[in-house]
């Protein structure tokens, strides 16, 4: 509409995508890279668009369908882990990063593919706003469950002195159905004071697909955090 006024994006959001244009700086050409699910990995494929446009020459591995869908409108050449089971890099979001750069994630439900493509990549960047950065790990933990076992499984959580709740949809009826069929468990603990013993007491659960804790990736994760006044970057 003649005249119309762009939206104007939140301080968040501005703080999101100066982490995800940072982040997709740092891609090089040539590269294969796990491409992460939510709002600010999405500021790092949209610069990443410009790049490609300007020559860049790269392949993203999407972690969910969303991310396919937004890489496809985006022109971002896509591949498979099956196609390449190691990748040069990661870009992904989290809902929280400790100082140790342990990570909390699966807000949008994409957890299990998110943490196959940090497995696989020699570098993992996280991106992530100012208000994800925590002293201690406390949020709700995100668990994908096949749904054969969902009451074993909240059995399980609670003797361990979790409160598992089931994810419900919105915009749909019942539970949210994850990118691999399963349901997702937010399980919230008293403290979670040794988060890799909580995330291996998790992952062997039997029926539990993967947790939402990220414990394993420190040594090659590099944390860009947006603030205002521009980037800050961790690692070890
Ligand atoms: C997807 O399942 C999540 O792990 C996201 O990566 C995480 O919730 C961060 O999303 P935002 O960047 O939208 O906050």
């Amino acid at each position: 509409m003649p005249g119309a006024q762009p939206a104007r994006s939140t301080p968040a959001e501005g703080m999101k995508r100066e982490a995800g244009y940072h982040a997709a700086e740092m891609v090089e050409d040539g590269m294969v890279i796990g491409l992460g699910t939510g709002s600010t990995t999405w500021f790092a494929m949209e610069r990443l668009s410009v790049l490609i446009e300007e020559g860049l020459r790269i392949q993203g591995v999407p972690t969910s369908y969303q991310t396919e869908l937004r890489a496809r409108v985006l022109r971002i050449p896509l591949t498979t882990l099956d196609a390449y089971p190691e990748l040069d890099m990661a870009i992904d979001g989290a809902d929280q990063v400790d100082p140790a750069m342990r990570l909390i994630k699966g807000r949008g439900a994409a957890l299990t593919r998110e943490k196959c493509v940090a497995a696989a990549a020699a570098e993992l960047v996280i991106v992530v706003d100012g208000s994800k950065c925590v002293p201690v790990l406390s949020g709700p933990v995100p668990v994908e469950v096949i749904p054969f076992a969902l009451q074993p499984v909240i059995l399980g959580i609670r003797a361990i002195g979790g409160h598992p709740e089931l994810r419900n949809g919105i915009q749909k009826d019942g539970p949210v159905i994850t990118d691999n069929g399963n349901f997702i468990l937010d399980c919230s603990f008293p403290e979670i004071s040794e988060p890799e013993r909580l995330e291996g007491i998790l992952s062997l659960m039997p029926g539990v697909l993967s947790c939402g804790l990220f414990c394993e990736f420190v040594e090659k994760t590099v944390v860009v955090v947006g603030r205002e006044e521009g980037c800050r970057t961790l690692n070890h």
